[in-house]
């Protein structure tokens, strides 16, 4: 497609805004339609800078690996990079790994670093997956009586089940399927809500696709089989979809040890302080929602290294555990804490529905080496993995704040990302590395010793 005249004018029409330096877009028509050079062009007309050096020189050399990048979504207009590191040490049910992370705050690789250490000398992290379940609706209403729906239900069920059998076959070879078809009735919540609540095994897959294809073939069964029933009632398909709600998927990560083993953990405290100021702010973070949401994203730091890294949705991992996380009516910490006969054990639970194939594990070429160096898990194990990582950052979090803080070694770590901010060259990074090795770093104190090295 051509940029038009209005598509240009609607651009360059964009009034400067009162408070900075850019203009602000018009209204554009067809942007989808634009090639990548076109959009840019387009965005040249209200930035007041070149932007093309910028976002050329964040392109891969591979250009085929470039595209498999550039088809992932619309209106692609360049990469953004994010780091990929690894936490190496992480002894999970007596096997050792080197978990890939790809995370941009400074300090969660190594706080996760800390704590996978510390536990392959003290037992390493026990996780067992308790299910592997995934469920999804078709929502619709049904304006006749609910005893008629059930009284049909079951030759509903037995025709969705024939219908979906092409769909699950392959499924079903990998060890995955429908698990069952149920029918609720939400109507005492929403006037004549119903849904087909269906539960699904998908193997290693994480299954958004097999499960809303399933769904969408059941709508149409349902459907057609209620209009034989017309004079009964009306039924109207309202959505069909998997939900990322997924309590049924879901794992168990604990450690224990001694609690006089905690002394490398423990700072200037005893051990025995530092398990009990842990659990008091583990109860913490169980009564207190403004601290539990603290509590769960720094597990979310390290859940969501792997994920990401491994190609997995980090959005529906995320809304599932918070969801998870608020299950008992009241947001709460998603982890617990015991000290029982001299020993420190320490558990976190969530659901994980992650996959290791399809989606984007085999396309994206930093995923599918993720898998690998994962030794290519199925999806149990990368549960169990990605809980352990969240475990990790935790604990390291946890056992800084009831320690030292949390700012010494957070601002350590950001040191270097201030430097940068301020331009300093690789010496002047040296210089302040050991000028600030045993002093408190803030920006203000930074960007002083940077003026002075100037
Ligand atoms: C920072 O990213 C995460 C922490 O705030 C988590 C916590 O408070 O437990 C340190």
């Amino acid at each position: 497609m051509e940029i038009n005249n209005d598509t240009l004018s609607n651009a360059s029409s964009g009034e400067h805004s009162k408070h900075q330096n850019f203009k602000v877009p018009g209204l554009v028509s067809g942007f989808s339609k634009l090639n990548r050079n076109q959009r840019i062009d387009l965005l040249n007309t209200y930035l007041d800078e070149d932007a093309i050096d910028l976002l050329n020189a964040f392109l891969l050399p591979d250009e085929k690996v470039q595209q498999v990048i550039s088809e992932l979504s619309e209106n692609f207009l360049s990469n953004y990079y994010l780091p990929f590191g690894v936490v190496p040490n992480v002894l999970i049910n007596g096997q050792m790994y080197m978990v890939p992370m790809v995370i941009e705050e400074s300090s969660v690789v190594a706080a996760a670093s800390r704590a996978a250490g510390f536990w392959a000398k003290n037992g390493g992290f026990s996780v067992r997956v308790i299910d592997n379940l995934k469920k999804g609706q078709v929502h619709f209403t049904w304006s006749g009586s609910e005893r008629f729906l059930k009284s049909v239900f079951l030759h509903i069920k037995e025709q969705i089940l024939a219908d979906t059998a092409p769909v699950t076959a392959n499924m079903e070879l990998r060890g995955g399927g429908i698990v069952d078809v149920e029918l609720l009735s939400l109507s005492h919540k929403l006037e004549n809500y119903y849904q087909l609540d269906v539960t699904f095994k998908t193997a290693d897959a994480m299954g958004a696709n097999f499960i809303n294809t399933c769904l969408e073939t059941m709508a149409v069964t349902l459907s057609n089989f209620m209009s034989q029933y017309s004079d009964k009632g009306q039924l109207e398909i309202i959505m069909s979809i998997l939900s990322n709600y997924t309590p049924q998927c879901l794992v168990e990560c604990t450690v224990t040890c001694p609690v006089e083993k905690l002394e490398a953990m423990s700072g200037a405290y005893l051990p025995q302080e530092f398990a009990r100021r842990f659990a008091l702010a583990i109860k913490m973070a169980q009564v207190d929602v403004s601290r539990a949401v603290t509590h769960n994203k720094g597990i979310y730091n390290g859940i969501d290294g792997v994920v990401l890294a491994t190609g997995n949705d980090w959005r529906a991992i995320e809304a599932a555990g918070h969801a998870f996380a608020a299950r008992k009516g009241t947001y709460s910490a998603l982890s617990d804490v015991e000290i029982v006969d001299g020993y420190f054990k320490y558990t976190i639970s969530l659901p994980l529905a992650v996959g290791t194939v399809g989606g984007l594990t085999k396309n994206h070429p930093i995923a599918a080496f993720a898998l690998k160096m994962l030794r290519n898990p199925s999806a149990n194990s990368l549960m169990q993995i990605t809980a352990a990582m969240g475990m990790a950052n935790n604990f390291s979090a946890v056992a800084s704040l009831v320690t030292s803080g949390i700012q010494k070694g957070h601002m350590k770590m950001h040191l270097v990302n201030m430097l940068n901010q301020l331009g300093a060259s690789d010496l002047q990074k040296e210089a302040a590395r050991k000028f600030f090795a045993n002093k408190t770093v803030s920006f203000a104190m930074v960007s002083d010793f940077f003026k002075k090295c100037n």
